[in-house]
């Protein structure tokens, strides 16, 4: 095999309560990676579409960064070089996992293109050292629901652990991205390195709350548990109409709304499609009215993860 091309869907991470990890992959939105064999040695970005300011230098974008570890990883050394031609169907810097879905759609193609020596699990780690060079620490939030699919616990990171959750079918996601960039880098530095005990407990509560709710499509709990004391009242600050989105979304009947990811992108979950539309409208209208230029997703939990197309 000569040449792969590769979708791998964006993803709302932390899912309010579970900082760094929790997440789940979204339908219809996320990368597309095409990789082919050249005949010279090396990685070479040759292209990268809907995006401007990505690196094209194989040492810095998050592709390639993830597709050398990858390489580094297997014995022998490869005969041919690769090409990388990208295509974002989201931006950097929106909150939705857009270097992830880089990341993971590049070690996908990359493993088919070598007959598949690592299952899905195991590419995990290649797909964090992309995230790590962007965002200054690997977090899997984002990677193992894009890789994997489904909404996804990383119970802990030395070893890696991915727990894949049970969810209701009828649970719906609505997105806001309000077309500002905030990059993670940043946003990981407004954090506090310490939280009080009084704030840890609250927030492990609601992780263990929510774990539980969606196990059982326990709609009430789901919703009491959509609650995070540690990044959204900080990051909040940085996103445009923060609090009005999440009362309107609240008010239509959301289970709950908070920052997908670091942000700017605004999430809610509801328990119906109908409702997850007409916080699509809100959304829509509040930053219309506002003259900020946003993007509605509204879709289920994606329980594929990253799929190669052709
Ligand atoms: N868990 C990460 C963070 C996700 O919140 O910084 C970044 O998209």
């Amino acid at each position: 095999m000569n040449e792969i091309k590769v979708f791998a869907p964006a993803t709302v991470s932390n899912v309010a309560c579970g900082f760094d990890v929790m997440g789940f992959a979204l339908h219809g939105v996320g990368d597309e990676i095409t990789v082919k064999r050249t005949p010279e040695q090396g990685l070479q970005v040759v292209a990268i579409h809907g995006a401007e300011n990505l690196p094209m230098e194989a040492d810095k974008n998050v592709a390639t960064i993830a597709a050398q570890a990858f390489l580094d990883s297997l014995d022998e050394k490869p005969t041919s070089g690769f090409s990388f031609e990208i295509t974002k169907k989201v931006k950097a810097g929106s909150g939705l996992g857009s270097s992830g879905s880089s990341s993971v759609a590049s070690v996908v193609a990359m493993n088919e293109l070598f007959g598949k020596p690592y299952s899905k699990e195991e590419l995990l780690l290649f797909a964090m050292a992309g995230e790590a060079a962007i965002s200054g620490q690997p977090h899997a939030d984002n990677v193992a629901p894009c890789l994997l699919g489904g909404f996804v616990l990383v119970r802990d990171y030395h070893p890696l652990d991915v727990i894949q959750l049970d969810y209701p079918d009828s649970l719906y996601c609505t997105v806001v991205h309000p077309q500002i960039e905030i990059k993670t880098s940043d946003s990981r530095k407004m954090l506090k390195q310490q939280i009080s005990l009084r704030k840890a407990i609250t927030q492990w509560g609601n992780v263990g709350g929510l774990v539980s709710g969606l196990a059982k499509g326990d709609y009430e709990l789901i919703s009491r548990s959509l609650k995070d004391v540690v990044a959204e009242p900080v990051r909040s600050m940085l996103i445009p109409l923060f609090h009005e989105a999440k009362q309107g979304a609240i008010d239509l009947g959301a289970l709950g709304a908070s920052i997908s990811g670091s942000g700017p992108s605004i999430f809610a979950l509801s328990s119906s499609k109908e409702i997850a539309e007409s916080i699509g409208n809100h959304f829509t209208s509040l930053y219309k009215e506002a003259s900020i230029d946003a993007l509605i997703y509204v879709s289920q939990v994606n329980p594929k993860g990253a799929e190669v197309i052709s």
